[in-house]
């Protein structure tokens, strides 16, 4: 589904990330895989045709340099991205100002940087497709989590506008919006900071449970591949039905 494909994934040395280099590589694509962690290597190692680059997704120059170094590029999957507080929920009126700063450092101006700096080199190829990781709190409200939500009400319109600039050089731009997946982020830090939250995420899913990593990468995958050619500007819940309710 991506062979000869060389997808740039930010994000890569965990969770949805990390799953989504395997199913990528499994599709045939040719990887960039960024991360500010450096257990982003073992995960290049572990794969055919993956390659590495420590960096944080708000330096726009390493950014760029990245991109550069890499002999073309036809894809991202723009997924990198924090909860902010370690996965502890507060309400606006006692959360740290220095901490929606930084979620918002990271979710937004981090994915600016990325679609600014990739959208050259996708369509000087003549065409292309970038997939952001929004979240469901792209669309809902979130008690204890205002910052977080913000953020990814921003990706999706980041996302939706993008696409419209981005669509007469061939370049589609689409998000997907994960309700609660079993990460790093979900099962070491969220259900730890919030006790019975566990629980609770499983029972907001229509489908009983939450998702796996690889059910939100098989998505980006497809909103990445030929196979979705005339999709562009959509936000495509994965979600078990959280948001159909
Ligand atoms: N896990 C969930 O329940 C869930 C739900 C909806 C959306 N999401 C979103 O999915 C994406 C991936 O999250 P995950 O659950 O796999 O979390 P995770 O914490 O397991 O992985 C996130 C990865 O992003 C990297 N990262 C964070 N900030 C970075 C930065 N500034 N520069 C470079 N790399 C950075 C981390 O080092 C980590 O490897 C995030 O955008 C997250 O908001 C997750």
């Amino acid at each position: 589904m991506l062979e000869n494909r060389h997808i740039m994934i930010t994000g890569a040395a965990s969770g949805i990330g990390k799953a989504a280099a395997s199913i990528f590589a499994a599709y045939g694509a040719t990887l960039m895989l960024v991360d500010r962690d450096d257990r982003v290597r073992d995960v290049a190692d572990s794969l055919p045709d993956a390659h590495s680059a420590i960096a944080d997704i708000t330096d726009s120059a390493a950014i760029a340099a990245i991109i550069a170094s890499f002999p073309k590029i036809d894809g991202a999957f723009n997924n990198a991205g924090i909860e902010g507080l370690g996965g502890a929920m507060l309400p606006i009126t006692e959360y740290p100002d220095e901490e929606y700063e930084r979620v918002m450092a990271v979710n937004v101006r981090g994915l600016w940087t990325c679609l600014k700096a990739q959208l050259p080199g996708l369509q000087a190829n003549g065409g292309g497709a970038i997939v952001n990781t929004a979240s469901v709190m792209g669309w809902l409200g979130a008690a204890g989590m205002a910052a977080y939500a913000a953020s990814k009400h921003a990706v999706i319109g980041l996302t939706r506008s993008v696409s419209l600039e981005a669509a007469p050089h061939g370049v589609r731009v689409n998000a997907v919006l994960p309700g609660a997946v079993e990460t790093p982020m979900l099962t070491e830090r969220g259900f730890k900071a919030n006790p019975g939250f566990a629980d609770f995420a499983a029972s907001v899913h229509p489908l009983g449970r939450i998702a796996r990593a690889e059910e939100v990468a098989e998505a980006a995958a497809w909103l990445l591949s030929a196979k979705s050619s005339f999709v562009t500007g959509h936000t495509l819940a994965v979600d078990g039905g959280m948001s159909a309710q």
